[in-house]
């Protein structure tokens, strides 16, 4: 199982970035041009609002946040391990990293369980959001299980995951430390390239339409004239 595993290691990690990078480059920028209307999340609130509030608020803080972080140790590794050179400002940073992941992955599993059990709102969803939601919850489900499994991934995140990102980025990639990584690390960075391709098919484009106000805009009245 595991030599099955390494075998894929050149595919999973040295060939899929590329692959990815490239679809989600040209593909944006196609769709953009080709179908510029596209680009949104297409609302379901008006359907059913009260599910919609209790799942779409955690998940998006959570989310932004945890990706912010994930961001940071990507820019400034250094700092982030610096920072964890003190045992309680690691464990700050963990314990805040888990909160973030568990309130995005409650935000999640309430969102997929209204796509499921909320009829008009399961008529409107699209074999591409099916796809979407159950790669985002593979990808928040097996973050969590980073966080809790295997400590401290904030440093190791910053030295060792961040170079091996950088290395894709330089198109040296460096796979020493994917490769000795654990069954759930190479999961997750998988998911990751995979979302990465499977951007500009999904409604995840709405994140490129900024400035976008509905993160702190009033929650939407929608009224009926008989
Ligand atoms: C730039 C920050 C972002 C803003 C302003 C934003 C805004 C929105 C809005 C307005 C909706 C539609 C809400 C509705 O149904 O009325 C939405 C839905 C959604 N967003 Fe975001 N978003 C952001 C970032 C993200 C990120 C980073 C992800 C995931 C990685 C994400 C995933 C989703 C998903 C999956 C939905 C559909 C949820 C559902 O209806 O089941 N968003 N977002
Ligand atoms: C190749 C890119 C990525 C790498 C190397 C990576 C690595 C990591 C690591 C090491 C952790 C554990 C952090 C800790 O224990 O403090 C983590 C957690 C997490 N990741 Fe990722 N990740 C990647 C991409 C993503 C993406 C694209 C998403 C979401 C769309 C995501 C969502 C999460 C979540 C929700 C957590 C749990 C919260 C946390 O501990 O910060 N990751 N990731």
């Amino acid at each position: 199982m595991t030599t099955i595993l390494q075998y894929l290691d050149p595919l999973l990690f040295a060939v899929l970035p590329y692959v990815a990078l490239f679809t989600f480059f040209l593909m944006t920028i196609q769709r953009y041009r080709a179908a510029t209307f596209t680009y949104s999340s297409l609302s379901s609130q008006f359907l059913e609002n009260r599910r919609h509030f209790w799942g779409m608020v955690p998940f998006h803080y959570g989310i932004l946040l945890v990706l912010t972080g994930h961001v940071l140790g990507l820019l400034i590794p250094d700092r982030i391990l610096a920072w964890n050179s003190h045992p309680l400002r690691l464990y700050t940073l963990e314990i805040t990293g888990l909160a973030l992941g568990l309130l995005a992955l409650v935000g999640l599993v309430s969102l997929l369980l209204r796509r499921i059990g909320t009829s008009n709102v399961r008529v409107v969803t699209s074999p591409a959001d099916w796809i979407l939601h159950a790669l985002l919850l593979l990808q928040v489900g097996s973050g969590v299980y980073l966080a809790v499994f295997h400590p401290w991934g904030s440093s190791w995140y910053a030295a060792a995951a961040a170079p091996y990102l950088w290395s894709i980025v330089k198109l040296q990639p460096q796979l020493g430390f994917i490769s000795a990584a654990p069954l759930a690390v190479k999961l997750h960075v998988t998911g990751a390239f995979l979302l990465v391709a499977l951007f500009p098919f999904t409604r995840l484009v709405h994140i490129l339409v900024v400035p976008n106000p509905y993160l702190w805009r009033k929650p939407q009245v929608v009224r009926w004239y008989r």
